[in-house]
């Protein structure tokens, strides 16, 4: 045998140099879930070491999280029913939660970057992420409201907005509005690949905002989301994306979409973030509970499978708890 692959396997030193990948804390970005009120930590039972928080314990939070290294938030609102509607426009109501949450956030931890979603579901008495016209889903109206949410979020600081809602043509349309209002510098991190995913379904009860049959259309979101049977399809979404002036891609969820990402990595030289949604995050914490996985480790390697298939960001709920596994 001239070639064994084992000799650079003999022992952690050597592992170490010929690795290819790693994660780091520069890598991580951690979404939250804040709700009204003050001093308010509400637990979010599928989802193990995650809460909704008011304002207040927000800041404390990504303060807290800075120091562990992690740079960058995504930012999601528990809207009370009171206030949605089916236009979404408390989304871009200049005294509203997320509005005042990135002011408070940018205040106090003026190094951080913010990311808010941009997407109208919280806001939806329909849980959708469009508006309804005549019993469908308007892309065209969705899209002027997306673009006054976006434009209010980065006149509240918004460092990068974070368009979820898969509209087609909204990328385009909220660089236009945010080079016409001179936020110039405002960036745009979108979900160009985000598939109508069952992965979704913790989240949407952490925010009270899953999709309701609403007039003719059924509870899913499969008219604007992406079929997961399709691969091709992600490729020309991603490019059109580009080309609408996206500055970061997302894909999402992630491990069942590693083969997307790979493909999608291939294809652009522009940032790529990968989403380990919150049915990932359920998975891997219920199993870890029950003795069957162990948590430290399948997070690590995890996260590290989004870093080899050429993802450059990752959003996970555990960033805290990863950014201590690795700073330890
Ligand atoms: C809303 C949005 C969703 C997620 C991020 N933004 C849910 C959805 O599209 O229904 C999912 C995130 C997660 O599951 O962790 N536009």
């Amino acid at each position: 045998m001239i070639s064994r692959n084992r000799r650079l396997r003999t022992n952690e030193s050597i592992r170490s140099l010929v690795r290819e990948t790693s994660l780091t804390t520069n890598d991580l970005v951690l979404p939250m879930f804040v709700m009204e009120g003050g001093n308010k930590k509400e637990a979010i039972s599928s989802m193990p070491g995650v809460f909704r928080q008011s304002l207040d314990l927000t800041v404390q939070t990504v303060k807290e999280n800075y120091d562990l290294g992690i740079k960058a938030v995504n930012l999601y609102m528990k809207v009370s029913d009171h206030l949605k509607d089916n236009t979404g426009k408390e989304s871009w109501n200049p005294d509203g939660l997320m509005q005042q949450t990135i002011k408070a956030i940018k205040d106090a931890v003026p190094e951080v970057i913010i990311m808010p979603d941009v997407a109208l579901d919280p806001y939806s008495i329909y849980g959708h992420d469009g508006i309804i016209k005549n019993g469908k889903i308007d892309n065209d109206s969705t899209i002027e409201a997306l673009v006054k949410m976006g434009i209010s979020l980065a006149e509240a600081g918004a460092d990068i907005l974070a368009p979820s809602d898969m509209m087609d043509g909204r990328v385009l349309a909220m660089r236009q509005g945010l080079e016409e209002n001179g936020f110039t510098e405002v960036g745009i991190l979108s979900y160009a690949a985000k598939y109508a995913s069952a992965f979704y379904g913790p989240f949407r009860s952490a925010l009270d905002s899953a999709p309701v049959d609403a007039q003719e259309i059924p509870a899913d979101k499969k008219t604007y989301q992406m079929d997961f049977h399709n691969s091709r399809e992600a490729l020309d979404e991603v490019l059109r994306d580009v080309e609408e002036g996206a500055d970061i891609i997302m894909i999402k969820p992630g491990m069942p979409y590693l083969d997307i990402v790979s493909k999608v990595r291939e294809l652009i030289t522009q940032p790529i973030a990968v989403y380990q949604v919150s049915g990932e995050y359920a998975m891997l914490k219920a199993a870890a509970q029950n003795g069957w996985l162990d948590n430290d480790k399948v997070l690590i390697e995890s996260l590290t499978s989004f870093k080899r298939a050429g993802a450059d960001m990752i959003f996970t709920y555990a960033a805290p708890e990863v950014a201590r596994l690795l700073n330890y």
